[in-house]
């Protein structure tokens, strides 16, 4: 991770900063393991939407995965070419079909049969034919947060396999939709990759039971999920996507003509990212010491909604280490980076770095307490 403290000294803080030389190297490593099986990757445009993240990621060819009709028109304008672009999400609403109807995306991941409805209907007014893939609840446990576990029964997520015969009977009453696909994601941060084991087992007896109902359809879409390391970034700037890709080529078994898809969000993006912040005040607290910074949840949400780690290193000081809670300052206890952290003593004016910020970070930011957003900078 590159950083120029003479740089920073000069800037407003917070800001996000985003080494793209990583986010390249990152995207080149991912390139080459995908294309050695053939795969295709759709990059989770949720993780970061910031058009030059978008652009850079673009440039490598590969494809999208949007959950709003604003996502597909970000990735449009972004240069995501439409036949490479699924649409995913639980609740699409009418104009967020009709745009990526207008837009002829490749395919729509589909979560219900009310929603295959009102696409069909849609597609039949528009004349045109909807490419959908039926995302399935594998029912697989993703051993991670709750809040970021989705393949399960209870999530709202997915249709279950027990109302597959229902899905099958309904799609033959419309005729405005063409099923291409076969849709999965067990969730996110997974970082035991047996849970992509399961997964692989589990799409195999689901696509024997299509194909026992005579429907072998054109593509495999198995999500994202893919973790990093957040607690020491630099042991391991980019996960081993050698080894992940390796998984699905080794159990996912593959119909001929069939192609794979996967929907990798933050394993792309997370390292390439830090969030830069300003050491406001020190304040004595009972059992350790307040580090009050000028970043808060409102630029990095993850600590305060997932109690997300995320490694804090002080640019500025190298003095003998004490302990800190470091707090943002918002009105709100959860409004915190790290508790009882470890840091070179810390003082007012004190630059700190907000590691693997680059996913889900930035695009999360929020104005609550009516504050700024903050900048983006980039080193190339
Ligand atoms: N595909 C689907 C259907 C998804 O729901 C997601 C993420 C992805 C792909 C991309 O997952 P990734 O490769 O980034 O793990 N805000 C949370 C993460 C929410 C993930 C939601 N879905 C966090 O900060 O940890």
């Amino acid at each position: 991770m590159k950083c120029d403290l003479d740089q920073f000294r000069k800037i407003k803080t917070p800001f996000y900063w985003y080494d793209l030389g990583l986010l390249n190297q990152t995207l080149a490593v991912v390139k080459k393991e995908s294309q050695r099986y053939g795969y295709h990757v759709h990059y989770a445009v949720k993780a970061n939407a910031n058009e030059r993240i978008l652009k850079t990621i673009r440039s490598y060819g590969f494809g999208a995965d949007c959950v709003s009709g604003n996502e597909v028109l970000a990735s449009l304008n972004a240069g995501f070419n439409p036949n490479e672009l699924v649409f995913a999400g639980v609740g699409k609403s009418d104009d967020e079909i009709k745009i990526g109807l207008t837009n002829n995306i490749y395919c729509f991941n589909v979560e219900s049969i009310p929603e295959l409805e009102i696409i069909n209907e849609f597609a039949a007014a528009a004349s045109k034919i909807a490419s959908v893939a039926l995302r399935i609840n594998p029912n697989v446990n993703a051993s991670t947060h709750h809040y970021i576990t989705t393949g399960l029964e209870e999530n709202k997520f997915g249709i279950n396999m027990w109302e597959m015969e229902d899905v099958l009977k309904a799609l033959e009453a419309l005729p405005n939709i063409k099923l291409i696909g076969l849709h999965f994601h067990i969730g996110s941060q997974i970082t035991d990759l047996q849970a992509f084991k399961g997964l692989c087992i589990r799409v195999n007896e689901i696509q024997q039971w299509f194909f026992a109902h005579h429907i072998i359809v054109d593509h495999i879409n198995v999500g994202g999920g893919l973790g990093v390391n957040y607690t020491d970034p630099e042991k391991e700037l980019m996960p081993d996507f050698a080894t992940y890709f390796q998984v699905f080529h080794d159990l996912l078994e593959v119909r001929p003509k069939q192609t794979v898809h996967f929907e990798l969000g933050r394993a792309l993006v997370a390292q390439c990212g830090s969030l830069i912040s300003k050491v406001l005040y020190i304040k004595k607290g009972v059992k350790t010491n307040f580090a009050i910074v000028d970043a808060g949840m409102t630029e990095l949400i993850r600590p305060a909604l997932y109690q997300a780690v995320h490694k804090i290193e002080n640019l500025t000081s190298s003095l003998p280490e004490a302990k800190y809670d470091v707090v943002g300052p918002i009105c709100e206890s959860s409004d915190f980076f790290a508790k009882a952290l470890m840091l070179p003593e810390t003082k007012r004016g004190d630059l700190l770095s907000i590691r693997s910020a680059g996913a889900y970070g930035e695009v999360m930011s929020s104005e609550y307490n009516l504050r700024t957003k903050a900048v983006a900078y980039y080193s190339e």
